[in-house]
């Protein structure tokens, strides 16, 4: 089965051709950071602006890299939320137009869903049950994934995401965004003990998880140090910064697995990429015995191929949405409105 997907959640537009779920023939993304580096930060109307421009390009050019015809494709995935709304817009309706001018079925996918399916690509063996990690930009969740489409969110973020509290403590550092490959290279080499910073603990919600305090604790070390003229160890803050993000993240996803009773831990999302929680994952998975899985950068970011994927196990289980789906800047991972 061919499926076009559409990715436009946030400041990538992404356009991919799968077969059946797991083999990508396509996967074209256009990445607006530059753009939105100028302001700090994704400004969305800039972001859906963009989405509209390039959108169509994109689609053509998956199709070429493919090698197939239009009337090759058998059904079209997009994410329909969480995200910008604007941005989800520009990809809901493009995606509708393709999927009524084709007549094929349209399969609305959640943005996370599609992030814990990047593993799927990745890793051809790896099935549910397992427990992901889902980190990026906008969303820190920890995932019971019991099958392709049948998950709960056990853990999550009270404030921000882990990748927004990287992009910030980046901005106040003075690193370009987005901040949190530019923050691992910054603290690679780092003394992690430099600083002392605080890791979240929310009474009673053993796997949910603050990151404000700990952006604060980072902007008043910075604020404090240009105060009083003194020069400032940025490599270990960078170091402290990811070991302190590292050691809220780990340790919580491995209880999860345990209590659970699952063997498998996966990870997800742009904040995957970060070498120090890649490498906590792995020391920790190798002592308690667990199959660990973490994608290959590329598809730690934002793909098209990883909606096709998460929208070719929505097919099965028979998910569909009409002409009139809509968009949603929020949504949860286990209660979908189609
Ligand atoms: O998944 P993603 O591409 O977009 C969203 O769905 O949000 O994630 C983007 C986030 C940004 O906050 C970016 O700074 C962060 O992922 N990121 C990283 C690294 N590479 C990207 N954070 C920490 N370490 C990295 N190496």
């Amino acid at each position: 089965m061919l499926i076009l997907s559409i990715e436009s959640s946030c400041d990538e537009t992404a356009v991919a051709v799968t077969r059946n779920g797991r083999e990508v023939l396509a996967d074209e993304i256009f990445s607006q950071d530059d753009m939105h580096a100028l302001y700090g930060g994704v400004v969305p109307e800039i972001a859906s602006r963009n989405h509209i421009t390039v959108i169509s390009r994109l689609a053509d050019s998956a199709l070429t890299k493919a090698g197939i015809e239009r009337s090759d494709i058998d059904a079209v995935a997009v994410t329909y939320a969480p995200g910008l709304i604007g941005a989800l817009l520009v990809g809901v309706n493009f995606a509708k137009g393709a999927a009524m001018s084709l007549n094929v079925p349209l399969i609305p996918v959640h943005h996370v869903r599609g992030h814990i399916a990047a593993n799927y690509i990745a890793f051809p063996e790896l099935e549910p049950p397992f427990v992901c990690l889902a980190i990026s930009g906008g969303n820190t969740v920890i995932v019971d994934v019991r099958g392709y489409t049948d998950m709960s969110v056990i853990g999550s973020t009270h404030d921000d995401a882990a990748g927004e509290c990287f992009d910030k403590a980046a901005r106040v550092l003075g690193l370009p965004y987005p901040g949190g490959l530019p923050m691992d290279r910054l603290a690679q080499g780092g003394d992690d003990t430099a600083f002392k910073l605080p890791r979240s603990k929310i009474d009673g919600h053993p796997y949910d998880m603050s990151f404000s305090g700990l952006k604060t604790a980072v902007v008043n070390i910075v604020h404090n140090a240009e105060q009083k003229g003194e020069t400032l160890d940025k490599q270990g803050l960078a170091a402290s910064f990811a070991a302190a993000v590292s050691d809220t993240l780990v340790p919580r996803t491995m209880d999860a697995a345990r209590s659970l009773g699952y063997d498998t831990i996966a990870v997800a999302g742009g904040v995957a990429a970060n070498s120090r929680i890649r490498a906590d994952f792995e020391a920790a998975a190798l002592r308690e015995g667990k199959r660990l899985f973490v994608p290959p950068l590329r598809l730690c970011g934002d793909n098209a191929a990883m909606i096709g994927c998460q929208g070719y196990y929505e097919y099965l289980a028979g998910i569909r949405a009409e002409s009139d789906l809509n968009a949603y800047a929020t949504m949860d991972i286990d209660r979908l409105i189609i």
